[in-house]
């Protein structure tokens, strides 16, 4: 094995001071193949009629594929406008080199003039995961099942069958507990599920010491420690679980998609952008248009067609097909078919305010101690690659409101070292920081340590 790793170029190339040559050293981890395992997918199965066709091979579309190619009287299409998951998305450590680059769909959102003039032209990048597992090959790896409050509500809105008890069981049903400690601990055990596809797990983290500082420190602020936010219904701080095990990460392209990807009733067709749905006089959609190398293409549906692109695709996918506001559809010259006003209304995302705390500990890392990282990544998945960049384990849910009984708000950590190599790359990879602001943060992490908390 060691053979194997000195033999890559990459090491030799390595300068210290040079980010670009850090992120070179990460980028030859390709190279290491030998140590890393990747397969690529099948593809192509030559029909063009299924029962069911999937747009979007993401967190929902990887488990739909899976779930509906279980019946071996279906065919199933799973069309996905990305590829396959580079190895830099196996390494929780390397995410933010994701963000930005051909496997994020890059959105940005509007400058207002007033909100995020810290970031480039004020415009927030709303990173989005394009290639096989969708955003879950890409995110930050916190699992977090959410609070009853949250399942309550879908019930009471009118989905009978998505009770809490109900969402509760499918948790379950998903789910993989691998951690030690938590198996062990039977009120933790049993608040999860154990023979699932998805595995859940806590990272190794290298700062254990620091982080359970900062969640004691919440506690001396009143927000209770827990054992496990999921057993507390997540009120309180405490270590998150991660879709990761053993230092590497657990998209459902690894954790469903994989161990369907064979049957042969499912045919996974890449690099295929969905353009419209198409619909029937009697408004039944019948199948889709696809652009595959810039060649278009229809498969048909005879059963359903399921848009699972995302929050952002999904309801562009509908207005392209004439689904949607009139008004807007006739502004960009789509003939509107169903005039929807909905679709595309109402979207919601989490603002996130960084803090940035700086501090003594722990202190800066020599290049002795970083290659000793990648190394130790390498060779037995562990060190500061084998856990998320972008945040710490230590997590906080909390309400801004007296006695609530469900969170509103959530606060993560991030550590950064003092001198660390990469604080650029980092923090414009998951804020956007313009250069001012970005080159305030990196000379003050010259001299120290920073810990940013994010709400
Ligand atoms: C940077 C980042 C960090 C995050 N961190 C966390 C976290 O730590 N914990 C957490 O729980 N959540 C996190 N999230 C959110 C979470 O990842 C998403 O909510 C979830 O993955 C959404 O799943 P989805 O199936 O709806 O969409 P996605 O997983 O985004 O899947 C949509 C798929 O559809 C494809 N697609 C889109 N348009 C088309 C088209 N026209 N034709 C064909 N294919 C198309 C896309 O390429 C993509 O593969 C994060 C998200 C991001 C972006
Ligand atoms: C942490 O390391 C131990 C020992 O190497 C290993 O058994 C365990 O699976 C690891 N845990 C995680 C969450 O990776
Ligand atoms: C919160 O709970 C405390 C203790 O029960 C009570 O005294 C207080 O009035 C409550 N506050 C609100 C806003 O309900």
């Amino acid at each position: 094995m060691a053979t194997c790793l000195f033999t890559t170029p990459c090491l030799s190339l390595f300068q210290w001071t040079s980010p670009q040559s850090l992120v070179a050293v990460f980028k030859c981890f390709a190279a290491a193949q030998c140590l890393l395992s990747h397969d690529s997918m099948l593809d192509n199965k030559g029909i063009n009629t299924f029962d069911f066709i999937i747009v979007g091979a993401g967190s929902a579309g990887c488990v739909l594929a899976n779930r509906l190619s279980e019946n071996e009287d279906w065919n199933v299409l799973l069309l996905e406008a990305g590829g396959d998951p580079p190895i830099t998305s196996d390494i929780p450590g390397l995410q933010t080199l994701l963000y930005k680059s051909e496997y994020d769909w890059q959105y940005k959102t509007v400058n207002d003039g007033v909100t995020s003039q810290a970031i480039d032209n004020g415009q927030v990048t709303w990173t989005k995961g394009k290639l096989l597992g969708g955003s879950s090959s890409i995110n930050a790896l916190v699992y977090v099942t959410g609070n009853d409050h949250d399942y309550q509500r879908w019930y009471d809105a009118g989905n009978k069958e998505w009770s809490v008890d109900e969402v509760r069981r499918c948790f379950k049903k998903a789910e993989s507990l691998q951690n030690q400690d938590m198996l062990r601990d039977p009120t933790i055990s049993t608040r999860y599920g154990h023979n699932g596809p998805q595995t859940v797990n806590r990272f190794n983290n290298t700062y254990r010491w620091y982080t359970d500082k900062i969640i004691k420190s919440w506690s001396e602020l009143g927000f209770k420690n827990t054992k496990d936010l999921n057993v507390e219904n997540y009120m309180g701080a405490g270590i998150l679980t991660a879709t990761a095990s053993n230092g590497v990460r657990r998209s459902t392209y690894k954790t469903y998609l994989k161990q369907a990807e064979k049957r042969s009733n499912l045919k996974i067709i890449k690099n295929a952008l969905v353009t419209k749905v198409l619909i029937d006089a009697n408004f039944i959609a019948y199948g889709v248009e696809v652009k595959e190398y810039g060649l278009k293409k229809t498969y048909l549906a005879t059963r359903e067609v399921i848009l699972s692109a995302g929050s952002i695709s999904s309801p562009q996918i509908l207005m392209l097909s004439g689904v949607g506001p009139q008004e807007h559809l006739e502004t960009h010259n789509v003939e509107c078919f169903v005039n929807s006003p909905m679709v595309g209304q109402n979207l919601q995302d989490h603002a996130l305010m960084p803090v940035t705390i700086y501090g003594d500990k722990p202190g800066s890392v020599t290049l002795g101690e970083f290659l000793k990282h990648i190394t130790d990544y390498l060779l037995y998945r562990k060190g500061f690659l084998a856990q998320s960049s972008v945040v710490t384990d230590a997590g906080l849910f909390f309400s801004t409101l007296e006695n609530a009984s469900y969170p509103n708000s959530q606060s993560h950590v991030t550590v950064v070292n003092k001198n660390f190599p990469l604080v650029n790359l980092n923090l414009k990879g998951t804020f956007g920081y313009n250069d001012a602001v970005l080159e305030s943060i990196t000379d003050l992490n010259q001299k120290k340590n920073e810990c940013a908390g994010v709400q």
